[in-house]
């Protein structure tokens, strides 16, 4: 690991102030968990290719059903691939996302390797851009999904074959200050809260 991946992910595994203000945990936890949040500013800084492949590689050792990590990554990181991509980005989610320097379209094979529906692709894709996310962050990136888009324009511009389902888009880049988001998000600029844990588990009990 680089000296700068070392100093960017020993800052994830702090809690910044602005994240404490906004986040606790209910129970012990690796802070890199609670200090990831979808930020909407980009810097003008661009991700080089090491990095957008070390986030890459961590979303490649997510787990899937039966190892068939139906997960597919398309990239735009030129100028050209930017404008596609923003061609099919809704408007609401273009005013903040068209200055993140790469965006990824996660897709995700519906089939197995014998051409039969594979029920866990989304299952498995969405652990893919979990890990992916988390690795980001631990880079010192910010990532945010964005399911706002338009399926069919994209899958017609960047001719994605039907065999492919597509899931979100993620806008990834360094983080940038509230100078580079339209002010309409300043707001919305924070880490989100959670409801408590205690209202997502539910015992198990038999049918009486
Ligand atoms: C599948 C998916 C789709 C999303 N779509 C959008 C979107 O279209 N626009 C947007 O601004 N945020 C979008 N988000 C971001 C979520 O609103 C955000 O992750 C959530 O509020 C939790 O905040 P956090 O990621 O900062 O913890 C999406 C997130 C996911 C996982």
């Amino acid at each position: 690991m680089s000296e700068k991946h070392a100093v960017a992910e020993n800052k994830a595994l702090e809690l910044a102030e602005e994240v404490r203000a906004h986040r606790s945990a209910d129970h012990p936890v690796s802070p890199q968990f609670i200090s990831r949040w979808s930020a909407r500013s980009y810097s003008d800084q661009p991700v080089s290719d090491d990095t957008l492949h070390t986030v890459l590689e961590a979303a490649r050792w997510a787990p899937s059903s039966s190892n068939l990590q139906p997960w597919r990554f398309i990239v735009a990181k030129t100028d050209e691939q930017l404008e596609l991509f923003r061609s099919f980005i809704l408007p609401g989610n273009r005013i903040w996302a068209d200055k993140a320097p790469v965006f990824i379209l996660l897709a995700s094979s519906k089939l197995n390797d014998k051409g039969e529906p594979n029920g866990a692709h989304a299952f498995d894709t969405g652990a893919a851009w979990g890990t992916l996310a988390l690795q980001a962050h631990l880079l010192g990136l910010s990532t945010r999904a964005i399911g706002g888009f338009d399926r069919a324009k994209a899958r017609e511009v960047l001719d994605v074959p039907d065999e492919l389902e597509l899931l979100a888009v993620v806008a990834l880049g360094y983080r940038g200050g509230l100078e580079s988001l339209d002010e309409r998000f300043h707001d919305r600029e924070k880490p989100s809260p959670r409801r408590n844990l205690s209202e997502s588990i539910i015992e198990a009990k038999a049918r009486a």
